[in-house]
């Protein structure tokens, strides 16, 4: 056997040590019920995913309107809300589950929501903002939910929900300075 250890096999031993410390280290600290964690993550994800999908339709189809400022919100909130997705899929990984990317029920709902033509700007608006509503009640009751137990999770969860009561702000904002003739559902013309 080599006295000495090539570069890469000194780095594969480390790799190999820290993913056993990182293991042990969170089988040892983790006092919350893991899986009903994952399984919380796992609806927050699928949430958010949602509305994604909800601001890009939202994007496509106001970014040819006067109001160009709207259209960017739009695309700026759907950014934001696939970063929070980002950070649910990144934490449930660390927690050992696996990220549901797409859902049956998301699928279903996003074809439904893409049936309906005769969306105007205001009824858009209305809707994000419903939608902005219910999530931030739904990451309250998730951060009470995880409690103590899970300070990492509750930290993400907490900046996640700032950002959210923004998101809700803005789209109040935007529907109080909508201009009378965008009111009106006929705003698209057809
Ligand atoms: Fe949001």
């Amino acid at each position: 056997m080599s006295k000495k250890l090539s570069l890469a096999n000194i780095h594969s031993l480390r790799k190999q040590a820290l993913h056993h410390i990182d293991e042990d280290a969170l089988a040892f600290s983790y006092n919350a019920d893991r899986q009903r964690v994952l399984k919380l993550l796992n609806d927050a994800l699928a949430a958010q995913l949602l509305c994604v999908l909800r601001y890009r339709r939202h994007y496509s189809l106001s970014k040819d309107v006067q109001l160009k400022t709207i259209a960017e919100e739009f695309l700026v909130h759907a950014n934001e809300e696939q970063w929070h997705a980002d950070q649910l899929a990144e934490r449930i990984a660390q927690l050992g589950g696996e990220p549901e990317l797409a859902t049956e029920a998301m699928i279903i709902t996003e074809c439904s929501a893409q049936a309906r033509e005769d969306e105007s700007l205001v009824s858009m608006l209305q809707e994000d903002l419903l939608a902005e509503r219910n999530s931030i009640a739904n990451y309250r009751r998730l951060i009470h939910s995880v409690g103590e137990r899970d300070y990492p999770t509750r930290r993400m969860l907490e900046g996640i929900l700032v950002l959210e009561e923004e998101h809700a702000d803005e789209l109040e904002e935007l529907l109080e300075s909508l201009p009378e003739e965008l009111k009106k559902d006929t705003w698209r013309g057809d």
